[in-house]
């Protein structure tokens, strides 16, 4: 039965917009049987790049929506797909997401990467460009002009995007954003966001171990990709890739696109325009024990003043816990922000809700009301036709390669120690002009801006 003066939407000629068009007949004319009955294809067929890990995860939260069907897992490990074959039986494997996409072709409607960072923008940007939606895990790519083309591609091809950040959704950083935008705490004039965690957890090697035998559940060359030919070694597959250089982004690759994303949202952050970092030493293989990171972003009209300084520090470093005006009772959490406002102060732990501080200025404050909602579900309705997500490309983009920037100046934070300062000697400010894609007062730093890509492997 149709609604009255509306007409029926004309039958689209491909999947993509046949999807859209029949989930948005649903949901104008309230009838959902319309989309049931409409054909098996009226479901959202996903793949995934990844089976297990954070790629799992995703593989169950994105499958609990009632219109996903997953027709491709695929994983360079063998050993890996049981737990996806658990939750979603009979799904087809792959070793090689090339082929994965060859074979199945016009089948896939969607694409969730969940490999280690390195491989991130090849199998986005391989999806992107055959006109599939994609979910890509944080830090939605591994360098600044991997982050850059896959917001450009992403637009071009005007698919539905979302980064696997998912607390962006959450109760708590929906709250803590919203209390900023409304003015809870007043104009901001600084925020430090942490984590507890060092970027180099695991290895603390100075050069690639030695060779290992590969795994025969391993395709070795095919986890590698994109990045330099090394000998395979246990240090690296699964998940401790994160400290190498090559693979991962340390602790601000692994957390920032966490931690730095409410800071993003509510204050409607874009580029930095200047950047500059110090650590505890690194060389060209592993991310240092600790950093401390200055972003200057411009100030708008949430901002106390005409620039706004965020500084990250990770592995144990965190501001000074006097500067949220908490009670002598309480202490910064492991991980989060400090928003400083000039009517006040918000801390908001990565993950817990946010607090509003000194204790005595909101005594009786009434937070607002406000819900979490699922990140997965809102890319699936999205790409079905429905609200637009808030974790795009076009918002992850900028968010990704601020956190890539900063690891473009903790590359080049290595240096002699001031023994009177603690500083390093050659501390630089690196100038960041956003629009032109360069650094204006260091032309040898924007070759750190991107990477070489291995023989066959390019984007
Ligand atoms: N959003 C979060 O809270 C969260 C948490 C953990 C990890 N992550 C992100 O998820 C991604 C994966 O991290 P992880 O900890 O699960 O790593 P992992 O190494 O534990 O798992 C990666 C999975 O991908 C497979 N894989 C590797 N290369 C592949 C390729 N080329 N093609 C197909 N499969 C491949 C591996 O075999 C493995 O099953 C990273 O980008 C990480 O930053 C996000």
């Amino acid at each position: 039965m149709l609604a009255r003066g509306r007409s029926v939407p004309a039958m689209p000629t491909d999947r993509r917009s046949f999807l859209k068009t029949t989930s948005l007949a649903a949901s104008t004319l309230a009838f959902p049987a319309v989309v049931k009955s409409a054909s098996p294809n009226s479901k959202l067929q996903v793949v995934s790049v990844g089976a297990n890990g954070m790629a799992f995860s995703d593989i169950k939260n994105i499958g609990s929506h009632a219109k996903v069907q997953y027709v491709g897992f695929c994983d360079i490990d063998s050993t890996r797909f049981d737990k996806a074959d658990a939750e979603h039986p009979g799904v087809a494997h792959f070793t090689d997401f090339r082929e994965m996409f060859a074979k199945l072709g016009d089948k896939i409607d969607a694409v969730n990467v969940g490999t280690p960072d390195h491989m991130h923008a090849k199998v986005a940007i391989e999806a992107i460009r055959k006109g599939k939606h994609v979910y890509c895990q944080k830090p939605l790519a591994h360098t600044v002009w991997e982050a850059r083309q896959m917001r450009l591609e992403a637009a071009k091809a005007k698919v539905v995007t979302q980064m696997g950040n998912q607390i962006h959704s959450n109760l708590e950083y929906r709250l803590g954003t919203r209390l900023i935008k409304e003015g809870a705490i007043g104009k901001v004039k600084e925020v430090y966001s942490w984590v507890g965690v060092t970027g180099n957890e695991r290895n603390k090697r100075l050069a690639p171990a030695p060779a290992g035998k590969v795994p025969s559940h391993v395709n070795w060359d095919l986890w590698i990709g994109v990045a330099p030919m090394r000998d395979y070694a246990p240090c690296y597959h699964p998940f401790v890739w994160r400290d190498w250089q090559d693979f991962g982004g340390g602790a601000l690759g692994d957390f920032g696109c966490h931690i730095l994303d409410p800071v993003f949202t509510a204050l409607g952050l874009n580029a930095p325009t200047h950047i500059t970092a110090e650590n505890s030493g690194v060389n060209d293989q592993i991310w240092p024990t600790n950093q401390t990171i200055e972003y200057v972003f411009p100030g708008n009209s949430l901002t106390a003043g005409k620039t706004l300084k965020v500084t990250w520090m990770d592995g144990g470093l965190r501001p000074d816990r006097k500067i949220a005006k908490m009670p002598d009772n309480l202490d910064l959490p492991k991980s989060g922000s400090v928003f400083i406002g000039e009517e006040g102060n918000m801390v908001l732990a990565h993950v817990a809700g946010p607090r509003l501080y000194p204790v005595e200025k909101f005594t009786g404050f009434k937070y607002p009301k406000e819900q979490g909602l699922s990140h997965w579900h809102r890319w699936v309705d999205a790409c079905l036709g429905g609200e637009p997500t808030t974790d795009g490309f076009d918002y992850a983009g900028p968010l990704a390669e601020t956190v890539q920037l900063g690891n473009v100046a903790t590359r080049l934070a290595i240096g002699e120690i001031d023994q009177r300062t603690g500083r390093p000697l050659d501390l630089k400010t690196l100038e960041w002009d956003t629009n032109a894609f360069a650094f204006k007062n260091n032309p040898a730093a924007d070759k750190l801006l991107t990477k070489t890509y291995r023989e066959g492997w390019a984007i």
